[in-house]
């Protein structure tokens, strides 16, 4: 059995992220494409449980390389129970965040270092890697102010670091974007939604076809 398609979703605060997932679901279901929907961290109980201890607000003596390690040990649980199953059984999986988050927020960012970060992944992710990557990229403030202006939206540990945290994350991502050019695929996700969907699809698309044309061969 041919293995599913693992796309992620990657971006700042406030990028869109989850509008756009929503809107993919629909895409997705159109499309009548066996897929799940799931997120990082979390996604399964095990997980969700990790999540909360990682952002919650009062935690704010935590340790960089413990909460990289926490991300891990929520990403492995997700990847055993949920996301390889359904990629071994030809499903496509959508994933909000994946090890590039780690890389970014954690290596990055905090500066733990990139190679460092992916080494405390590497039992996570069991080799597993995106087949695309999507990054939604926003300038940083312009990402804060939607946040803060929406109000269902809770504010966790990271939203409350400082502008230049966030900066270092766009930098970041921009860094792994241009590492991995085949891989992730920028796309800017300043505009209205609906143009942001549209873009996104455009990448979508041209993957599946690429995909479907290495299935064939
Ligand atoms: P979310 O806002 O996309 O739900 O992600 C929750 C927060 O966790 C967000 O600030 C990004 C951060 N994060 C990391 O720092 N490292 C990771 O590995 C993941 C998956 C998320």
């Amino acid at each position: 059995m041919m293995r599913g398609l693992f796309i992620t979703l990657e971006g700042g605060e406030g990028c869109g992220k989850t509008t756009q997932i929503e809107l993919l679901n629909q895409y997705f279901k159109n499309k009548k494409i066996n897929f799940i929907n799931t997120r990082e961290p979390g996604g399964i109980d095990i997980s969700e449980q990790i999540r909360e201890v990682i952002l919650n607000k009062d935690n704010t003596a935590m340790d960089s390389v413990t909460e990289a390690m926490l991300y891990a040990a929520s990403r492995r649980q997700h990847m055993i129970e949920r996301v390889i199953p359904a990629l071994e059984s030809g499903v496509t999986v959508l994933c909000d965040r994946f090890v590039d988050a780690s890389l970014v927020y954690q290596g990055y960012s905090r500066g733990i270092g990139i190679d460092q970060v992916m080494k405390i992944n590497e039992a996570a992710i069991e080799g597993y890697m995106p087949d695309l990557t999507i990054y939604l990229d926003i300038e940083p403030t312009l990402g804060l102010e939607r946040i803060h202006s929406n109000e269902n939206r809770e504010i966790n540990r990271l939203d409350l670091e400082g502008i230049g945290f966030h900066e270092k994350v766009r930098e970041g991502y921009m860094l792994i974007a241009k590492k991995y050019p085949e891989r992730i695929k920028t796309v800017d996700a300043s505009g209205c939604i609906e143009d942001v969907h549209k873009k996104i699809v455009e990448v979508i698309e041209d993957s599946l076809k690429n995909y479907e044309n290495k299935v064939q061969e």
